[in-house]
Formats: structure tokens, sequence, C-alpha cells
């Protein structure tokens, strides 16, 4: 049987109380090899770092949270690339928690994001995923992202060679 939608997520500004939960559920996407290129689980100290290293008006994190008030996926906007004349070009990244995957909550979180782009300057999104990450390949398909670019046996998953897609939206083309 499929499990039913989460009724009740409330979809908010991260807040740094929240960097744990959100180092959690992205932890737990590494041993699967189809998430990220972190080959090790990610240290609290470099996860405050990068919400440290950020402007949170122009590149935004939000959380997901049940009915009960636990974090259950995160999405957030990055520099693509830090040189000024890159600010309307982000990298977006959605993460769920394995217990609430497979739900709808990564597209609630997508969208959530997408809305969020204007007020932050950004009209240019890429999601760069490996090409075997087939949910998460699916999920940004559905929103209209389209293949921009393809880094072809970029990464070495201890000894596996793997594919980088690099999916693109442009918004208000
Ligand atoms: C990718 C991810 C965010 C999707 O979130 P989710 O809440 O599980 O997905 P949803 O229920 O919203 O479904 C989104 C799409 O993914 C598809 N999908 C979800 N789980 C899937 C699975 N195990 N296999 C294949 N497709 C899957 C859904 O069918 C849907 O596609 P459709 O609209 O074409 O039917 C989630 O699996 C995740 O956090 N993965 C680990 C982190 C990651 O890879 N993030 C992306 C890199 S930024």
């Amino acid at each position: 049987m499929q499990p039913s939608p989460h009724a009740q997520i409330d979809i908010r500004e991260a807040l740094e109380h929240d960097l744990e939960a959100i180092r959690e559920i992205y932890n737990a996407s590494i041993p699967s090899g189809m998430a990220t290129a972190d080959l090790t689980p990610q240290t609290p100290e470099a996860r405050q770092a990068w919400w440290r290293d950020r402007d949170l008006r122009r590149r935004p994190v939000l959380v997901a949270t049940d009915d009960a008030g636990t974090v259950i996926a995160w999405g957030s906007f990055s520099d693509f690339k830090p040189r000024a004349a890159y600010a309307p070009c982000a990298e977006i990244s959605v993460y769920v928690a394995p217990a609430a995957a497979g739900r709808g909550v990564g597209q609630r979180m997508l969208d959530a994001l997408l809305a969020r782009a204007p007020e932050c300057g950004i009209d240019r999104i890429l999601a760069i995923c490996f090409a075997h990450n087939e949910p998460s390949l699916r999920l940004f398909r559905s929103r209209g992202f389209s293949p921009w670019g393809r880094l072809p046996e970029a990464c070495d998953m201890r000894g596996i060679r793997r594919s980088v897609t690099i999916l693109g939206l442009a918004m208000g083309a």
C-alpha cells in the first residue's frame, strides 16, 4: 500500500537550532552513494560554516516539519560561483529524511524554494545530481528542469565512477 501523503507539513525558514537535524538528514543520504559526492559524514563544524557563510536573504534555507514539529526535510539555494555576476544563478538542494521519502515532501520543498527564488534575485537554478539519482532527476524534471550539462564519470565513489547531470531551470524564460 502507498504511504499517505503528509497531511500536516509546515515549511518555514530554517533557524540555527535546526542545523543538527539538517546535518542528520544530509548524513543519512551519504551511504546510498546516490545523493552526494561526500564520502564521509559531515561534521557539525562543517555544517555550521555552511550556515555562517551564507547571506540568508539571497541564499535561504528552508525546513519542512511534520505535525509533531520534527524536521523531515530541508532545502536551500547556494552560490553556484561566488563571483558577483553569478548572483542570479544558484544551486538548489533538497534532502528528505528517509522515513518521509516518497510521499511528496520533496515536491513541496522544491515548490517552496521556487516560490522564494524571485525575491532572492534568482532566475537561473541548477540542480547538480548524480546521473543515476532517479528520484532526484524525476523530482526536478517534474518542475520543468531540463538537462544543461553532463560531467562524465566525474566522481570516484570508492572505486565506482559516477557521472553527474546538471539540470537547469530558467525562471520567467
Ligand atoms: C530526491 C528526494 C529529495 C525526493 O524527495 P521525495 O519526497 O522522496 O520525493 P517525492 O515523493 O516528492 O517525489 C518526487 C519524484 O521522485 C520520484 N521518486 C521518489 N522516490 C523515488 C524512488 N525511490 N525511485 C524512483 N523515483 C522516486 C517520485 O515518483 C516523483 O516523481 P514523479 O512526479 O515523476 O512521480 C529524496 O529522495 C531525497 O532526499 N534523496 C536524497 C537526497 C538527494 O538525492 N537530493 C537531491 C540532490 S540535491
